[in-house]
C-alpha cells in the first residue's frame, strides 16, 4: 500500500495446526492496519498468502502444486492490468526459505513464522520491485510487535478464540521438524497474555484456548513475584470477567506439573479435556523417538490426572511405522490405547522429515504395513470415541453455543469435553452457555434439547446484547 487510498484485499489459506490459524489472524490484523481487508475469494485478492505446514507428508509438494494454480491466476490478472502478490508463510517458508522463490518464480514473498511483524514492510519492498525472503528467528519481537485485533474483528471471529502463550520447542523428538521451523521455546510474559485475554473477553469471547507447541512448558514471572507455570496462569486468566471457559493445547507428558493437574480439580473454568500426546506405547520406540519417558510413566500420569479429575476426557497423537517399529512394538501401542481409553485421538503414518534425526535411520517400515497398523489403530480409537460419546447420552451438560447449525433453527455448541452438540434454538443464544439434555448420538456430534439456562446465562446474555 504505497500512496494509494484504494482498499486492497488479502486471501490467506491456512494449512496445519491451530497455531497457524492464530498466526493467520495476526497477519490479517497486521495487514488490516495497513489498509488490507480480508476476502474469502482467492480470485478477488491482490495479495495471496499460503500459511503452510511442514509436519508430515509431502507438505512442501502441496504448496508447490498450489503455487502452480496461483501462477495461472496471477498471469490472468496481469492480462487485465491487475498485479497480484503471492506470498508463502509458515513452516514450509521457514524450512525452504529462498529455495521456494527459486523453484517457484511466481512467489514474491517468503516469510517464516517468527517474522510476521515485518509483513507490512516486506510488502512495501515487494511493491518497490524486490523479492522478499525473511526467515530470521525473532520470536520475542514477533510477540511484541504484531498488532492486536480490533474489537470488531475479534467479534466477527466468534465466541471462541485461540491465544498463543508459548511458541517453539526444545524437546527435539527425533521425528519432528518443529524445533527447526519454530525455533527454541519462548514464553510470552504474563502481562501481555492477560492483556490479550482481557481484550478477547471484552469483545465477547467466552472461551479461550491457550496455544503452544509445548504449552505446559510455559513459565513466567507471576504478579506475586513467584515464578509461575501454566497452572498459576490459568488461575489468573479465570479471574477475567466473561471468560467462562479455558482450554490449552498441546501438552508434553514430561511437563504436566502438580499445579496444572490440581487446576483441573480446583478451577471450574478449566474444561475437563486434555490433549496429551504419547505417540507410541513401546518403550523401545519411545526411547528412539527421544520422548524422554516410558509408557508406564505416561500411564501413571494418566492415573494421577484421573484421580484428580475423574471425568476428564483424554486425547492423544500417535505415530505408526516409526523407523524400526516391529509388530510387537505396535501391539504395545494398541495395548496402551486399550488401557487409557481415549475420548478422541489422532494417528498418523510416520513421515520422514528432512533434517530430522529419525529420517536418516534404518528400518523404515513398509507402506503397506503402516497402512494396516494405522487402520487397526484408528478403528480402536473410533470405538473408544463412540463409547465415550454414547456414555453422555441421557446426561445433562453445559454447552457453549458457538454458531448456527446446518439446519435452520439449529445451534451448534461444544460440551465441556469438546464434543459438538446440536440443539434446536434461537441464534440469540450464540455466545451463551445453556444446559442441554443429551438425547442422541450422530456420527460426529451429539443431539440434545435445551433445558433451562444455567445461572450465568442471564448475565452473559445482557453483555452480549450490550455489545451487539
Ligand atoms: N510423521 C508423522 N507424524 C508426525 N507428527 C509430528 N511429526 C511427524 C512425522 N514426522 C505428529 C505427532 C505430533 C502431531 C502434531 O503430528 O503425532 O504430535
Ligand atoms: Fe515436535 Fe516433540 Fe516438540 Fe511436540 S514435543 S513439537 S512432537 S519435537
Amino acid at each position: 500500500m504505497t500512496g494509494t487510498q484504494e482498499k486492497k484485499r488479502v486471501f490467506i489459506k491456512t494449512y496445519g495446526c491451530q497455531m497457524n490459524v492464530y498466526d493467520s489472524d495476526r497477519m490479517a490484523d497486521a495487514l488490516a492496519s495497513d489498509g488490507y481487508e480480508a476476502t474469502d475469494k482467492v480470485d478477488d485478492a491482490d495479495l495471496v498468502l499460503l500459511n503452510t505446514c511442514h509436519i508430515r507428508e509431502k507438505a512442501a509438494e502441496k504448496v508447490y502444486s498450489e503455487l502452480g494454480r496461483l501462477r495461472v491466476m496471477k498471469e490472468e490478472a496481469a492480462r487485465s492490468g491487475r498485479a497480484v502478490t503471492i506470498g508463502v508463510t509458515g513452516c514450509v517458508a521457514q524450512a525452504e526459505g529462498a529455495e521456494i522463490a527459486r523453484r517457484a518464480p511466481v512467489v514474491d514473498l517468503v516469510v517464516g513464522p517468527q517474522s510476521y511483524q515485518h509483513l507490512p514492510q516486506l510488502l512495501r519492498d515487494v511493491a518497490g520491485g524486490k523479492r522478499a525472503v525473511e526467515t530470521e528467528f525473532a520470536l520475542a519481537e514477533k510477540f511484541e510487535r504484531l498488532p492486536a485485533a480490533t474489537r470488531e474483528r475479534t467479534r466477527a471471529r466468534g465466541v471462541t478464540a485461540f491465544l498463543t502463550i508459548q511458541e517453539g520447542c526444545d524437546k527435539f523428538c527425533t521425528f519432528c521438524v518443529v524445533p527447526y521451523t519454530r525455533g527454541a521455546e519462548v514464553s510470552r510474559p504474563v502481562a501481555r497474555i492477560v492483556e490479550e485475554a482481557q481484550r478477547l473477553a471484552d469483545a465477547g469471547v467466552r472461551e479461550v484456548t491457550l496455544l503452544g507447541q509445548n504449552v505446559n512448558a510455559w513459565h513466567g514471572a507471576g504478579t506475586d513475584g513467584r515464578e509461575w507455570g501454566l497452572g498459576e496462569l490459568l488461575f489468573r486468566l479465570a479471574e477475567i470477567p466473561g471468560l467462562d471457559r479455558l482450554r490449552y493445547t498441546t501438552s508434553h507428558p514430561r511437563d504436566m506439573d502438580d499445579a496444572l493437574i490440581a487446576a483441573h480439580r480446583d478451577l471450574p473454568a478449566l474444561m475437563p479435556y486434555l490433549h496429551l500426546p504419547v505417540q507410541a506405547g513401546s518403550d523401545r520406540i519411545l526411547t528412539a523417538m527421544n520422548r524422554k519417558h516410558k509408557a508406564d510413566d505416561y500411564l501413571r500420569l494418566v492415573d494421577r490426572i484421573r484421580a484428580t479429575r475423574s471425568d476428564i476426557a483424554l486425547s492423544s497423537d500417535f505415530i505408526v511405522g516409526f523407523p524400526g517399529e516391529t509388530d510387537e512394538d505396535f501391539e504395545a501401542t494398541m495395548r496402551l490405547v486399550e488401557t487409557v481409553g481415549y475420548a478422541a485421538a489422532y494417528s498418523f503414518k510416520y513421515s520422514a522429515r528432512p533434517g530430522t534425526p529419525a529420517a536418516g535411520r534404518d528400518g523404515h517400515v513398509d507402506e503397506r504395513v503402516m497402512s494396516e497398523r494405522l487402520q487397526r489403530l484408528q478403528a480402536l480409537i473410533l470405538d473408544q470415541q463412540t463409547a465415550f460419546n454414547r456414555s453422555r447420552v441421557g446426561t445433562e451438560m453445559d454447552v457453549l453455543f458457538e454458531k448456527a447449525g446446518r439446519r435452520p433453527g439449529q445451534l451448534m455448541g461444544r460440551s465441556p469435553y469438546l464434543q459438538a452438540v446440536l440443539v434446536d434454538g434461537d441464534e440469540s443464544r450464540i455466545g451463551t452457555i445453556g444446559r442441554v439434555s443429551i438425547t442422541g448420538l450422530g456420527s460426529n456430534s451429539l443431539f440434545g434439547t435445551l433445558a433451562e439456562p444455567v445461572g450465568r446465562t442471564a448475565a452473559i446474555s445482557s453483555t452480549v446484547e450490550a455489545i451487539t
